[in-house]
């Protein structure tokens, strides 16, 4: 999932909603009906939320916004907080769009994540970083680097962000090994290099933001095709915590549906991934979901009958993963079919080229089956500690 993609492929495939849905706004963005899902969370003790660009179809379309502000408790920026785009070149920082959408969830009191510290593909790194001479001790270059980079980031956005994605997607899938990058590399490369620079990233994490939740997160799923990744990630979590590595949870990205060709195994699937979460959990550490949403390019074209596939693979996945009551974040990527990074994704299109459904809302902002399938799902699923309800 790390190769062809294109960084700007959301932003710039992504359509300008017709005038007519800035008008209908205040109906529009209610027609998901009865109550929010935000207060369907917080009965139960969990929070609900969705990531959000800076850009125009998004923070900048104020129907969007006012669809996010009715259904979030908690929002995460989409790449603004990733290092790229806050250190495009070297020690030049561009906080402004990440500042713009903390500031609108501080006066909308919405919690904001941080997303994310350290992305494993070397491809995601600031290309700055990729072409880095680290000199005659590589590994002293790249903690210095690395050391400056976690103290800009977490000394600018301070107490305000409280959960960090400290690392993202270290796993290869294709083998279940952690990736190499040029920091990986700096830090001996083959036999401990990926892992002592992940310890590192923790542990910087935990220095400048000591009263944040420290997250791993990836994408492995409950297919066959992700057996893998999954056993990649759980090695690497227990040689982690042998090491007393501050982490303390997994981010499970969920980005389901039908991602790979081979057949989807439904039920075999989830006890798979339960069997997964269960051993997650069984060293300690705390679940979240992170960027939920469903790819549905196998399911048929019919808009009907799609919606309600979409529809049905959420609330199978919901219910099992919602079950985890340490689990207390659920973060879709994105509100708005129109607005999803899968519409533009290499590796996602359907083959009958149709956009993809893969959001709980349509492009004109009508709340979809997926909506009412998150909305059960939780109300079905168990209270945390301390839920007011
Ligand atoms: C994606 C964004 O949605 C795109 O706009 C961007 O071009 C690439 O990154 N896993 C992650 C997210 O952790 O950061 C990715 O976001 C989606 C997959």
């Amino acid at each position: 999932m790390t190769t062809r993609r294109t960084m700007l492929g959301a932003l710039a495939g992504a359509t300008l909603l017709p005038a007519a849905a800035f008008a209908q706004t205040p109906t529009s963005a209610s027609a998901g009906g009865g109550e929010a899902l935000k207060d369907i969370a917080k009965a139960k003790g969990l929070r609900f939320g969705t990531a959000i660009s800076a850009g125009h179809n998004q923070f900048g379309n104020a129907a969007y916004r006012a669809l996010v502000e009715r259904e979030c408790g908690i929002i995460v920026a989409e790449n603004e907080m990733k290092w790229q785009a806050l250190e495009p070149r070297r020690d030049v920082n561009n906080f402004g769009p990440a500042d713009a959408l903390l500031g609108w969830a501080r006066d909308k009191g919405m919690e904001m994540r941080g997303h994310n510290l350290f992305w494993q593909a070397e491809k995601w790194l600031p290309a700055w970083v990729a072409k880095e001479d680290f000199g005659s001790q590589p590994k002293g270059g790249a903690e210095r680097l690395m050391r400056k980079h976690v103290q800009t980031v977490c000394q600018h956005f301070g107490g305000a962000i409280k959960s960090w994605d400290v690392v993202n997607e270290a796993i290869d899938p294709a083998d279940g090994k952690q990736r190499q990058n040029a920091l990986t590399r700096a830090f001996g490369g083959a036999n401990s290099g990926p892992l002592d620079q992940i310890d590192l990233a923790f542990r910087l994490a935990h220095e400048y933001a000591p009263h944040a939740q420290l997250v791993y997160n990836d994408y492995m799923r409950g297919d066959t095709g992700s057996a893998k990744h999954r056993a990649g990630v759980l090695a690497m979590l227990a040689e982690l915590k042998k090491r007393g590595t501050p982490i303390h949870a997994l981010g499970l990205q969920s980005h389901i549906g039908s991602w790979d060709e081979s057949a989807d195994r439904g039920k075999a699937d989830l006890l798979e991934w339960r069997r997964f979460l269960d051993q997650v959990t069984g060293m300690g550490y705390d679940l979240l979901i992170t960027e939920f949403d469903v790819n549905d390019r196998r399911l048929p074209a019919d808009i009907a009958k799609r919606d309600a596939g979409v529809a049905a693979a959420a609330r199978d996945y919901l219910d099992l993963t919602l079950s985890y009551p340490g689990l207390r974040d659920f973060l879709l990527w994105g509100m708005a079919d129109n607005i999803s990074w899968l519409q533009t994704w290499d590796e996602a299109p359907r083959t009958d080229k149709l956009p993809m459904r893969p959001l709980p809302y349509d492009g004109e902002l009508r709340a979809k089956p997926l909506r009412a399938a998150i909305a059960d799902a939780m109300r079905a699923m168990p209270a945390r500690s301390g839920a007011r309800a």
